[in-house]
């Protein structure tokens, strides 16, 4: 993060600031635990070195001015708009905004610049990075006295209401609470959680991404979702976290083949991240990359998220020696995620590259992983 570049840029485009803040907030990896959120399951994430930073400036006024560097872009709103922007960027802060002032935050208006380097479309979720590093700023310093869980909330009510993407809560938690070193095992249900240290001794995290964008807004991630509360319904349960493997199958002759299949991998998904986090706790990875094997091939066959790229990727991966590896996030695209032993390091981000590029005519990045801290003030 560089702040010096983003007082440039605010300078450039609003003038000296006076006074004003620096931000950020993280996007996130999730070692496993996909689409088990809004479930009621477990998930497993870790923030990210990668994050989005923001400078912010009171300016007595009820109008909103930003500036967003990566799009080159500004936009103008006025806090008491009731429709607001139509650029969809621009959405997700203008969304916090009124999400913390139905939580009765007393929200002033603003100018502010920000950038950031967690890649777009990567599954990576920049966008609870952006909600999240206004939402926490916001709070801050409008004295809102909100706590941490309740701005994950604002950030996920921003994308439900603004944005149209009917996520779970996985991404703003850990942008919230994430801690260096540390993965998260969040119980989606009662909202309880506990930090593991991750330091695996012998193997490194390294993300791949395929470059086909994920786009989940207006993309059949909410299909998937609607997919599962209707098999939750008739199963007479909450969410699917509830559901047992003896009722899937009793409701089986009701249920067409697609919401089947959906219903099946994520109480599967709801398994593996229960044996993954028994099995990070004897240092057992081997057991980690084979549940992160299977939640792909259910990602691929049964939930159909994946996609040929992302398919090859994970082949590949185990080919070259990965112990574990699938796709990341909401699917149709962005990264995969690979759990490599310290020797297979140097051959895979050699190889991967240049094999995709044959296979695809179109290139892949390789992203390094260092588990970082969540939403927080920049001093400086
Ligand atoms: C996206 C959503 C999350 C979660 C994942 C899939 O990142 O924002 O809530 O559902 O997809 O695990």
């Amino acid at each position: 993060m560089n702040t010096s570049s983003l007082r440039k840029h605010f300078e450039q485009h609003f003038g000296k600031p006076s006074g004003g803040s620096y931000w950020m907030a993280p996007g996130r990896i999730n070692l496993i635990g996909e689409h088990t959120d809004y479930n009621g399951g477990f998930v497993f994430p870790g923030a990210v070195t990668q994050a989005i930073t923001a400078l912010i400036v009171p300016n007595g006024s009820r109008t909103v001015r930003l500036w967003a560097v990566d799009l080159g872009q500004g936009c103008e709103f006025s806090i008491d708009d009731t429709n607001g922007p139509t650029v969809v960027h621009f959405r997700y802060v203008y969304g916090v905004v009124r999400e913390l002032m139905e939580r009765g935050v007393q929200v002033q208006g603003f100018d502010a610049v920000y950038q950031g380097d967690v890649p777009l479309g990567a599954g990576m979720s920049s966008s609870a990075a952006l909600e999240c590093c206004f939402a926490n700023a916001l709070n801050e310093l409008c004295h809102g006295g909100l706590d941490k869980m309740s701005l994950a909330l604002v950030g996920q009510a921003t994308e439900h209401k603004y944005i149209g993407v009917k996520c779970g809560i996985m991404d703003q938690f850990i942008s919230m609470f994430g801690r260096e070193d540390c993965l998260v095992r969040l119980d989606c249900r009662s909202g309880e959680y506990a930090y593991f240290p991750w330091r695996p001794e012998g193997y490194r995290l390294v993300l791949v991404d395929s470059c086909v964008k994920h786009i989940l807004v207006g993309s059949p991630y909410n299909d998937r979702r609607l997919s599962c509360e209707r098999v939750a319904h008739l199963a007479g349960v909450e969410t699917l976290r509830d559901c047992t493997r003896e009722s899937l199958e009793s409701l089986k002759p009701s249920l067409s083949d697609e919401d089947y299949r959906r219903a099946r991998f994520v109480l599967g998904e709801c398994e593996r991240v229960l044996t993954v986090s028994d099995a990070l706790q004897q240092g057992d990875y081997t057991t980690v990359g084979r549940q992160m094997f299977l939640t792909h091939e259910g990602l691929s066959h049964d939930y159909e998220v994946s996609c040929a790229e992302l398919d090859f990727l994970v082949d590949l991966a185990r080919s070259l020696g990965a112990t574990g590896a699938r796709i990341m996030g909401g699917g149709f695209g962005g990264c995969s995620i690979n759990l490599l032993p310290d020797e297979v390091y140097d051959t895979f981000v050699a190889e991967v590259p240049q094999r995709y590029e044959r296979h695809f005519r179109r290139s892949c990045r390789i992203i390094p992983v260092a588990i970082s801290g969540g939403a927080s003030k920049i001093e400086n």
